[in-house]
């Protein structure tokens, strides 16, 4: 029986290509595996003919938007999780995804090897093929532009000669990956880390410094999971999506950054995430009035730790999974309303209320009438500095001597 492999199929130039080129290559049949995470763009039936058109025996075509949202996006809005503490792990989170079908696809269709467009250079081979030997630890990986020596030229070359149903012509200088959480750009006169990127890197967010008149949104949370904006009840995908259209006119959500790949180089990267950085504004400052100090403060460390092993490809990793089970535990009375402004380029909340909220007016205020007993401060404050007063005690001792 012929081999059978399938293929993390995008509908652009290089994955069209490999369909045919791992097929020369290898002898084995191609099965197009193509996953809607929110990108946009064509439709899944689009890609699926194309696929079919470049040689494909079958394609795979899976609406995931909801999913995603639900399963992926919702955890990482639960973390506050963002890479050296500015990355909403945009491309991070979709591999998980895109791996669960590949491993359903293999399954199905009897496929032995998945392969994935991915170069030698990124973190993105490293999160598929890690999720590939957890979820299939029988599959073989095989990645075209790494192992089989697919590079632009010669994939334009292909396509050319094969006459494939696909543009060559059209000349993008960056690298683009993109759903519905945010975007990622690199490449180009990016490398350049001195050069500022340019207005037509931009396609989620308008240009902030020519912002619409301000905008008010009332986001409200259930146990960590917006479920209402404005009043309207919304599943996490539309709030997701909705965030990302508002927030995104205002040009809130634009990162740039060099950040530290898990293979060891520096690499910039723009990111335009609007929808994800409203929310976890929002959210955080939800948590802030909802969640007791001495687990906020650790939580934040668990949230930092969370965002590298989900950078660093160990999604299914049981690290990830005990702290996906504390967060979760963090969240059960982050239940309420936050009002923010979306503005010049930046969301800032301006007002919460909470049924569940830790915030006690009659402890906190400053005017008469407060429950707080003023004379317990003394003792407290004499009893909290007596250790560090006892060891400078002695290097006064000490240095005497
Ligand atoms: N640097 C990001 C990450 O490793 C994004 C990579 C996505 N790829 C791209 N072509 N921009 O998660």
């Amino acid at each position: 029986m012929t081999e059978r492999i399938v293929l993390a199929y995008s509908g652009g130039l290089d994955t069209s290509v490999a369909i045919g080129w791992i097929g020369e290559a290898t002898g084995a049949e191609v099965i197009a595996v193509a996953v809607d995470v929110g990108q946009g763009g064509e439709s899944l039936e689009t890609i699926r003919q194309r696929a079919l058109g470049c040689g494909a025996v079958e394609a795979y075509v899976a609406d995931a938007g909801d999913e995603f949202a639900n399963e992926y996006c919702m955890p990482t809005l639960k973390a506050n999780a963002l890479y050296q503490g500015h990355y909403p792990l945009v491309s991070a989170i979709s591999r998980p995804v895109i791996v669960k079908h590949l491993v359903k696809a293999a399954r199905e269709f009897g496929a032995t090897t998945v392969a994935h467009g991915c170069t030698g250079k990124g973190n993105d081979q490293v999160r598929f093929e890690v999720g590939i030997q957890t979820l299939g630890p029988d599959l073989k990986c095989i990645a075209p532009v790494r192992d089989l020596a697919l590079t632009r030229d010669k994939a334009i070359a292909f396509a050319e000669e094969k006459g494939l149903p696909i543009e060559t012509t059209k000349k993008n200088p960056y690298s683009i990956d993109q759903n519905v959480w945010g975007r990622a750009v690199e490449t180009g006169y990016l490398e350049d880390i001195w050069n500022a990127p340019t207005k037509d890197i931009y396609d989620y967010t308008a240009t902030p410094e020519f912002p619409p008149a301000p905008e008010e949104v009332t986001i409200s949370f259930e146990a960590g999971v917006p479920v209402a904006i404005d009043g309207v009840r919304v599943t996490p995908l539309q709030a997701i999506k909705e965030l990302n259209r508002r927030a995104g006119a205002q040009g809130v959500g634009r990162i740039d950054v060099v950040e530290d790949r898990l293979v060891g180089i520096k690499s910039r990267e723009i990111y335009e995430a609007p929808g994800a950085m409203a929310l976890i504004t929002a959210h955080k400052h939800l948590e802030d009035i909802t969640i007791e100090r001495e687990q906020a403060r650790f939580k934040a460390t668990v949230g930092q730790r969370w965002a590298e092993l989900v950078y660093d490809g160990q999604w299914f990793s049981p690290l990830k999974r005990s702290l996906d089970a504390f967060i979760e535990d963090t969240q059960r009375y982050v239940t309420g309303d936050i009002r923010m402004v979306l503005h010049g380029g930046q969301a800032i909340v301006n007002g919460r209320r909470s049924d569940t909220s830790l915030y006690d007016f009659d402890l906190a205020t400053y005017d008469t009438g407060d429950t707080f007993d003023q004379s317990m401060a003394r003792g407290f404050i004499e009893l909290w500095g007596m250790s560090a007063k006892v060891a400078s005690g002695r290097d006064i001792r000490v240095a005497g001597k």
